[in-house]
């Protein structure tokens, strides 16, 4: 094959056109692709090929959040880069429709011959998950073995498998951007105070137990509401509320971590209750916004994974999968998977902005009033 031109080259070289369009053969089994396998073949083929590039972004995104201290101006490019994830990701939503075109007796009809191949050994799948972060708990509880083991298993010594294997182990040796983006969010500066601050323990005592108890009279405000709407009694209501009450304070103080990472985690959560509570802040624009866009990119995931189990129904039914899973059972328990948990989490537990504690140096945030 002819090296591209380095200098001048035409379309077909810059692109490598020639490589790219003889990579749908199929198997060497001398058999041509019927127009279907084509289909299947190249739809796989262009996710691997976003794939490529969510990862690239991704690791961009991660670097400048792992940074010790994240200048304030490094925030907008993070969000581009992750912006573009989530465009490409909600752009990949409309391939399952494509898809969908292949009817079961069309897919039946090669199907066989795949087998023991399935995207479950997609390695660049398993990578973006493992440089967002997600825990492998996650893949456990799915109840279908370690996929990166079936990976290992699987690729013997020829050339694909190698590298399947490297990359993933290349990932695994890379900080993930959850923990980069913990590692940000612990530095944030609550009611002015930063973790550096000789008074920093205590301001955030204050922090938590203001809110816990601005939290305790909101809710106890809210039973009175259903209650007298007569949906639910009042009694029952204010169970239920206490239960909220509950797990504000735990999360807050981190209660469920273990107590050599619990502090840390605890200003954390801290740092995404306060940009959230007060994301009007001039100063909180741009965190607020990084905040916002990783919850468009984990919302994004699970939808993916909601499109592709429901198209796999539809093709495959609940048949056993190539890869050797129960099929749709298994990828519905996956939608379960979440990695920024504590973005979700605080959620449950915000308050009404004319509920909340009085904030301190509202200057230092650029709030001049
Ligand atoms: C007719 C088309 C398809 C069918 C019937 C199908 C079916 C399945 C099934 C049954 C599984 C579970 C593992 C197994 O036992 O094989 C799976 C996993 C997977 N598939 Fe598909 N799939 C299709 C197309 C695609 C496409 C186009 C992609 C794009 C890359 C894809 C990506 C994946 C990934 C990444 C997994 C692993 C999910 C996880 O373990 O979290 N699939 N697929």
């Amino acid at each position: 094959m002819k090296p591209p031109s380095t200098t001048n080259p035409t379309y077909w070289e810059y692109l490598g056109l020639d490589q790219l369009l003889s990579l749908q053969d199929g198997l060497p089994d001398g058999e041509e692709p019927s127009a279907d396998e084509l289909h299947f073949i190249i739809v796989h083929q262009v996710f691997e090929l976003w794939f490529k590039l969510v990862l690239k972004e991704l690791r961009i995104a991660r670097d400048a959040v792992s940074a010790s201290s994240v200048p304030e101006e490094s925030i907008p490019t993070v969000v581009r880069h992750l912006q573009r994830v989530c465009k490409i990701i909600e752009h990949t939503m409309h391939q399952w429709a494509v898809m969908e075109t292949l009817t079961p007796q069309d897919f039946l009809a090669f199907r066989d011959k795949l087998v023991p191949a399935s995207g479950f050994q997609s390695y660049q799948l398993r990578e973006l998950e493992i440089v967002l972060g997600l825990d492998p708990a996650n893949r456990e509880a799915s109840g279908f073995g370690d996929p990166i083991r079936v990976i290992q298993d699987l690729a013997g010594n020829s050339p694909g498998g190698l590298l399947a294997k490297q990359r993933i182990k290349d990932a695994l040796a890379e900080q993930n951007l959850a923990t980069a983006l913990e590692d940000w969010l612990y530095r944030t500066p609550i009611q002015g105070s930063g973790p550096e601050d000789a008074t920093d323990d205590e301001t955030l005592e204050s922090f938590i137990a203001e809110y816990v108890c601005a939290q305790r009279d909101h809710l106890a405000n809210q039973a009175r509401v259903y209650g007298a709407q007569g949906t639910v009694s009042e009694a029952d209501a204010k169970v239920r509320l206490d239960i909220t009450l509950q797990e504000t304070e735990d999360f807050l103080r981190a209660t469920d971590i273990a107590p050599a990472k619990r502090k840390r985690r605890s200003r954390a959560r801290c740092g995404v209750l306060f940009i959230e509570s007060y994301r009007e802040l001039p100063l909180l624009a741009w965190p607020r916004t990084l905040l916002d866009v990783v919850v468009d990119l984990e919302e994004l995931l699970v939808l993916f994974r909601t499109r592709h189990v429901r198209m796999v129904e539809r093709v495959i039914g609940r048949r056993m999968g190539t890869g050797g899973s129960s099929g749709v059972d298994y990828l519905e328990s996956t939608l379960k998977y979440r990695i920024f948990t504590d973005l979700w989490m605080v959620r449950t537990i915000l308050l009404p902005a004319s509920a909340l504690p009085a904030l301190n140096s509202a200057e230092y945030y650029g709030f001049k009033a």
